[in-house]
This record gives C-alpha cells, structure tokens and sequence, in this order.
C-alpha cells in the first residue's frame, strides 16, 4: 500500500466514525500479512471488532442513563434462599418477552426479600438487549412530578417519564402519597399503559394499596391499568440482610433496617 492510499484509509475511518478499525488496521494488516490471512478474514476480524466496541459503549450508555442505584444480576440470587419464587418465572421474565409485549410487572413483599434487587437485575438485562430503561424510586419520582406541576411543565415531564421502554417505580408505599402525588402518579401510569412497560416494587399488599394513595378510586383505578397485563411476583419469607448478619453471627434488634 503506497503512502497516500494509507493516509486516505486512516482519514476516511475517521470521517466514517469507525475509530476502534482504525485503531486496530496497522495492527491487523501486519498480523494478516504475516499469518496469509484473506482479505476477506481481514475485513471480518475489523468489522466484528467494531460492532463490538459500539455494542459495548451502547450498553453503558443505557446503563448510565437508568440510573440503578447498585448493580445487581439474576446471577447473584440466591433462589434456594427465596423459596416462595419460582425460578422459571424470572428466567421467563429475563427473556423480556414483557418489555415487548409492553406488560408490566409487579413484586410485592417485605422488607429484605430480594424485590429491588430483581427489579435491577430485569432492568440490565433490558438494558443489555437495546430497551432504554430508567430506575427511580415512588418517593422521588412523585417528587419529582409535583416540581414539573408547579412549573407547569408537567406534560413534558409526563412525556420524558413515558419514553423509557422499561420504568422501575421502587418502593410504592413505604411513604402514602399526597392527593396531588397520588394524581400525578395516576397520570404517568395511564400514559404509559400499554404503551409502554413498568416494574413495581412494594411492601404492601393491593388490599393495601388504597391507604398508600389515601384514594381507593384511584387506587383501584391505578392498580385496574397495571393489572391489566401483569405478571405480579409475591415474595414471602425472611429478609437476606437478616439471614447475612445471623450468619455472620450478629445479633439485631429488628429487620426493619
Ligand atoms: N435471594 C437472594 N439472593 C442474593 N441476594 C439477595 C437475595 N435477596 C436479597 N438479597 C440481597 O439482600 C439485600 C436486600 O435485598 P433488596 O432487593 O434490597 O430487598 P427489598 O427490595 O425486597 O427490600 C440486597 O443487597 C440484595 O442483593
Ligand atoms: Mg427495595
């Protein structure tokens, strides 16, 4: 390859964005010249690299983006601990047929039993197969709802809130939520139904679910729209964090913690 052909190659790379075969042709060339590789073997091993690379910067985008607060896989669970899942349940789950079909998914449960951490652990696998996701917490997200009302701007929020494929509401009702909150929250689930998938976490049961939003039309309301398509996951058990420390050997007061 004379000098100018080179030069033309490294610069067309670089104004076709294809930085990692750049990056790896001098290398690549030399090793294939050596080892009499085809050009075809050649173009391949670059390419295959390539896609690599932006499949990989990709997914760390998405995982930036949605936020989780720890990572946690389905790798890590210990489902021999937590008894009252079923296994093929989640591992159906992670094939994200829900994220797809727009359906949504519901885990309910005490303290300690694992429900975040499913959550989070669905969410990267959504994350790894190109779903945009975004992990928030009812608290927050309600917050967060009620500031975009008094600037007004609550459509808009309501709009980049629907967008994600994939939303995690941890926590509903660890805190009750106020009338204006509970409105909110109401809106932004209508407008993701069917539309769009969503995964809950809570302590509460449904029965309970009406003291949570101090409304039982709404909550009825809301729980007939997530309901609608579900798959509701209900964990019993003991907390893992309890479990971990009366291995360790220390004594608690409560697991409340
Ligand atoms: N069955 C399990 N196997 C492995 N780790 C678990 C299991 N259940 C819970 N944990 C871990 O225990 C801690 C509490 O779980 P978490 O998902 O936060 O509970 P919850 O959201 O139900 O309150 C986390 O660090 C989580 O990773
Ligand atoms: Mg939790």
């Amino acid at each position: 390859m004379n000098n100018f052909s080179y030069e033309r190659l490294h610069n067309n790379l670089q104004y076709l964005k294809l930085y990692t075969t750049e990056e790896l042709l001098d290398n690549c060339l030399e090793l294939a010249a050596r080892d009499s590789k085809t050009t075809m073997e050649v173009l391949d091993y670059l390419f295959e690299q390539e896609r690599k690379h932006r499949e990989a910067v990709a997914i760390e985008r998405r995982m930036k983006s949605a936020a989780f607060p720890v990572k946690k896989t389905l790798e890590e669970f210990d489902f021999e601990f937590q008894s009252s899942i079923d296994k093929k349940v989640i591992e159906d789950l992670a094939t994200l047929r829900f994220v797809h079909n727009t359906e949504n998914v519901v885990l309910l449960g005490p303290p300690g039993v694992g429900k975040s951490h499913i959550a989070i652990a669905l969410g990267i696998e959504a994350a790894k197969a190109g779903f945009s996701v975004y992990f928030t917490n009812a608290g927050n997200l309600i917050e967060r709802l009620k500031i975009a009302t008094n600037e007004g701007v609550l459509e808009k929020k309501l709009k980049d809130f629907t967008k994600y494929n994939l939303l995690i509401i941890d926590e509903i009702g660890y805190l009750p939520f106020d009338e204006e909150g509970a409105h909110c929250l109401f809106q932004l689930i209508s407008k993701r139904h069917e539309k769009r998938s969503t995964i809950f976490t809570s302590n509460k049961s449904y029965g309970e679910w009406g003291e949570i939003f101090k409304d039982h039309v709404i909550a009825a309301a809301v729980l007939d729209r997530i309901l609608y398509h579900c798959t509701t996951i209900n964990i019993k058990g003991e907390s893992y964090r309890l479990k971990e420390r009366k291995r360790q050997g220390i004594k608690t007061v409560n697991s409340y913690t």
